[in-house]
């Protein structure tokens, strides 16, 4: 049996505002979708958190990313029958990136077990093409941090690993609002609003273009106390392009009130996950705070590495 693990991911800025050609920062985490493939006498594939997605024999999830992927590792002369079994830590449909995620350690552990080339650039390709099935235009962020790791600076369609040093001391803390969004919706309305309030939005976008520069800066300085506020300006642009929701502003102002270095939602928005840095030590009360409202929550570093064999 081969098994890999890939990593999710979050925007810390710049999201929506990368729509139309301005900077993005995203991050893998430390938060893991992992696939293990071994022989069987027909092609399925099974998660642990969501059943039997892929059935050659009943015909079932051909059209899905999966029919993608083993569409690719055919063609690259894979002829085994294969199981490939599934299990996620990430949140689903919140922004996680979590299906990129999954996409990428299928075909890693699948490219490896049939003996062909994993190498990233390999890997990262197929997994797009997966992707291409779910999100139709996707912008490639989310298979490229789950494939190669680190924090990425991009720009229409240009990816920069940045250098990072993630501090010990430093977390970031998600919360699931549990509202599960349609990324395509929300980043319609925020085009439509765009052409009805150029003018007024021209400005919005430009702050968020500074924005981007100037966390660019603090990361690779390592200066994380200051990142925290450009978090929090990050939302209030977000906020003003109307993809925000009561019940993450709730849980933004839960966060910023206990300690939280800064605190913004993470992705398309109206939903999804909520993102915030902290340093350990501040962590207690606020962890107490969100299990009593019932809330899900992840705290994760930095994922330097991306995609790897699961026991590394
Ligand atoms: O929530 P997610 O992970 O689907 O992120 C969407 C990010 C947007 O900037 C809103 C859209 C995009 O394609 O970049």
């Amino acid at each position: 049996m081969i098994c890999s693990k890939a990593p999710g991911k979050i925007i810390l800025f710049g999201e929506h505002f990368v729509v139309r050609g301005f900077p993005g920062i995203g991050m893998a985490v430390s938060s893991y979708a992992r696939a293990c493939v071994d022989s069987s006498d027909r092609d399925l594939v099974e998660s642990k958190q969501l059943g039997l997605l892929y059935d050659e024999e009943k015909r079932l999830g051909l059209e899905s990313s999966f029919g993608a992927i083993l569409r690719e590792i055919r063609s690259l002369g894979c002829r085994d029958k294969i199981r490939v079994l599934i299990d996620s830590s990430l949140f689903v449909s919140s922004g996680m990136g979590s299906s990129a995620a999954v996409s990428v350690a299928v075909a890693h552990a699948l490219l490896r077990f049939c003996g062909l080339d994993s190498s990233k650039e390999n890997v990262s390709r197929i997994a797009f093409e997966a992707e291409k099935v779910i999100h139709k235009r996707p912008s490639g962020i989310d298979n490229t941090l789950a494939t190669y790791g680190g924090v990425v600076y991009y720009r229409s369609g240009s990816f920069r690993k940045i250098s990072v040093k993630w501090p010990e001391d430093y977390v970031i803390l998600i919360v699931n609002t549990g509202i599960s969004r349609e990324t395509g919706a929300v980043v319609k309305d925020v085009l439509d609003l765009y052409e009805r309030r150029r003018e007024i939005l021209e400005h919005v976008y430009r702050s968020a273009e500074s924005l981007v520069e100037e966390a660019l800066k603090l990361l690779e300085r390592g200066e994380f106390e200051s990142l925290g506020e450009l978090m929090n300006i990050n939302q209030g642009l977000l906020y003003a392009i109307n993809t925000s929701c009561p019940l993450c502003e709730e849980i933004i102002w839960l966060l910023r009130r206990n300690r939280a270095l800064g605190a913004k939602l993470s992705g398309a928005g109206r939903g999804g996950i909520a993102i915030s840095l902290y340093r350990k030590r501040d962590l207690d009360e606020v962890l107490e705070k969100l299990r009593e409202r019932g809330l899900e929550t992840l705290i994760v570093g930095l994922d330097e590495r991306g995609v790897r064999d699961l026991l590394e």
